[in-house]
């Protein structure tokens, strides 16, 4: 191997990636939403950039900002918008890694006006949303790479094994948020990988730099 194959290891590797979170709407100024920051997917995106990969980005509303050339960026804002945009360009991916919070529900319909207070107490009828994971596994060809995480706060392991295998993965990426530093608004992770041998590896609390550049090690490692 030359040494541009060994620095560039992803390059011809179309790569989308998902980041940040859904934001379902309630009202015409109002929303339901979570706190996941989008850093965890920017900094994959930049490291599978840095190995040569294409990569597409799909991403709910974040404050992130992209720093690399070969990055083109989607922006969506709800599940339904992340799932139409990730359908449409899963077919040419050659790896695909999930990293995005997904809203679980979504109202059941959006309220035209502005929803003006009126009892004490007060209820949104929710659906659930498509898992946009699930649908991208469902249609994998075998020359895929699906990578999705898992956000666990019991039975971690587990849960994340049965995760992978539902949603037809070759990696999954569980996330502790039960250690101290790690989660959603910090810049630092603790991760666990699992991959569909069942193999384990266990990494150490990290920037989310550092962990996305383990995440796009294994994946070198998988192709
Ligand atoms: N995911 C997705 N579409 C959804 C929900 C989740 O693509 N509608 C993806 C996430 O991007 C992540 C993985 O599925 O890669 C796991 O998300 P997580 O919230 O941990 O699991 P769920 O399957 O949603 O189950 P639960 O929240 O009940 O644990
Ligand atoms: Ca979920």
């Amino acid at each position: 191997q030359n040494e541009a194959t060994n620095s560039k290891p992803l390059s011809g590797k179309s790569v989308l990636v998902t980041a940040g979170p859904t934001y379902e709407a309630i009202d015409p100024v109002r929303f339901i939403g979570n706190h996941s920051s989008g850093k965890m997917g920017f900094a994959i995106a930049a490291q599978l950039a840095n190995r040569g990969a294409k990569v597409m980005l799909v991403t709910g509303p974040t404050a992130e900002k992209l720093l690399h050339s070969s990055i083109e960026r989607i922006d969506v804002v709800s599940a339904q918008e992340m799932l139409n945009a990730c359908v449409g360009h899963f077919s040419s991916a050659d790896i695909c890694v999930m990293s995005a919070a997904v809203a679980d529900y979504t109202p059941l319909t959006v309220a035209s006006q502005k929803i003006k207070k009126q009892e004490d107490t007060f209820c949104i009828d929710l659906k659930k949303t498509t898992d946009i994971l699930k649908v991208l596994g469902e249609s994998k060809k075998s020359d895929q790479l699906l990578i999705g995480f898992a956000l666990e706060t019991q039975n971690e392991e587990q849960n994340a094994i049965d995760k992978l295998r539902k949603k037809n993965l070759d990696l999954i990426i569980l996330n502790s948020l039960n250690d101290s530093g790690a989660g959603f608004k910090l810049d630092t992770n603790k991760i666990t990988m699992i991959d569909s041998s069942l193999q384990k590896t266990i990494f150490d609390l990290k920037s989310k730099d550092e962990v996305a550049a383990d995440i796009a090690d294994k994946i070198v490692a998988l192709l």
